[in-house]
């Protein structure tokens, strides 16, 4: 089968189309035949080892895929039937076939295509976490969204106007037009030199900040969060690690840094996890959460719209296809 091969630690550029052996399920594993796979600003992280426990090269990439179920594995209690299609975070995904963890897979909407699931773990399901399992958003509460016009942050958009938060949406100017079709109250200049004292001038302190961009966001957003009520939620560092230290928080900013990684959530509080699958499926049947139309490209065309990605010029969702 053909999949794509990331052959050392120096980014996307060094991932090439290869034909390799098709897996087979281990326990616990579906086989599913890849309707479609994500690309993720994870799979940038990975390919500079970057991304915490990622894998050593070579290694086929990818971890978002959604697909049909064609061979099941041994232990898994109630699975999905045969031809039944699933959708999570796996790894490999960037192929024809994967072998993909039971643990954390759903099935895809009623009606919807592979393609047209896409997002709804790696981007739905995080920024739903983020804002209600972790952020604990309320009514009338001012959301603070970084990254806001890439995969999680549309999403986190979207989610906060619909609990009724004030959303103050953080991004490069030329995706600005994408904020504001999206509804969001606030649209700000994520490159602004000063960037806490542009969003405290515009808007003054904010309830909830999603925190995705790291080095370069972290200060501003200690910032820019109440004090003791305030809620930072850290969930990526795309500008690379951002840190804070103990006499910051003691002496300056007193506001609470919460953490969230999905696949956790998913392993480590499988109850939580279903709860939130459960509310994203609410939200999917009131068509609060439409079928996504992203850019879907060749398994070929993969590496360069990682380095895309990576570069910060993409808008919105991108995928792979391996039937392109
Ligand atoms: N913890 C979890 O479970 C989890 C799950 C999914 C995603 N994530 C994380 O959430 C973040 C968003 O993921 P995504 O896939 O939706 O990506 P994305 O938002 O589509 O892309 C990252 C965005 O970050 C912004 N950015 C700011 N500084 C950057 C820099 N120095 N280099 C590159 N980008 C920079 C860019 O937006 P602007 O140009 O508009 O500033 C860029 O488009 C990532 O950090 C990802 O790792 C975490």
């Amino acid at each position: 089968m053909r999949a794509l091969v990331q052959r050392s630690l120096h980014g996307p550029g060094d991932m090439v189309l290869t034909d390799i052996p098709r897996p087979d399920p281990g326990p616990n594993e579906y086989l599913i035949r890849v309707g479609a796979a994500g690309l993720n600003f994870a799979d940038v992280s990975q390919t500079r080892g970057t991304y915490g426990g990622g894998p050593r090269p070579p290694y086929v990439a990818g971890f978002e895929v959604v697909g049909e179920v064609i061979d099941v594995g041994s232990r898994i209690a109630d699975p999905f039937p045969i031809g039944s299609h699933i959708i999570g975070n796996g790894r490999r995904a960037f192929a024809e076939y994967s072998a993909v963890p039971a643990a954390g897979f759903v099935a895809v909407p009623d009606g919807w295509s592979d393609a047209e699931s896409l997002g709804m773990i790696l981007n739905w399901a995080t920024a739903l976490a983020a804002l209600r399992t972790v952020g604990e958003v309320r009514a009338g509460e001012t959301v603070l969204i970084h990254a806001a016009a890439g995969g999680v942050g549309q999403a986190a958009v979207r989610l906060a106007r619909h609990y009724g938060a004030r959303v103050i949406a953080a991004a490069a100017q030329a995706k600005h037009d994408v904020l504001s079709a999206l509804g969001a109250d606030e649209v700000i200049d994520a490159r602004h030199p000063e960037l806490a004292r542009s969003i405290l001038d515009r808007t003054g302190r904010v309830d909830l900040v999603l925190e995705s961009v790291g080095k370069d966001t972290l200060g501003a957003s200690m910032a820019v969060a109440k004090p003791f009520s305030g809620r930072v939620v850290i969930f990526g560092s795309s500008s690379g690690p951002g840190s804070v230290s103990t006499a910051d928080l003691i002496f300056e900013h007193h506001a609470q840094l919460r953490s969230l990684h999905i696949g956790a959530l998913a392993a480590a509080h499988p109850a939580g996890y279903d709860a939130l699958i459960a509310e994203l499926s609410a939200l999917i049947e009131r068509g609060v959460y439409p079928p996504g139309r992203p850019q879907m490209h060749s398994l070929g065309d993969g590496p360069a719209v990682l380095e895309r990605l990576e570069a910060g010029v993409t808008t919105g969702k991108h995928g792979l296809d391996p039937r392109l």
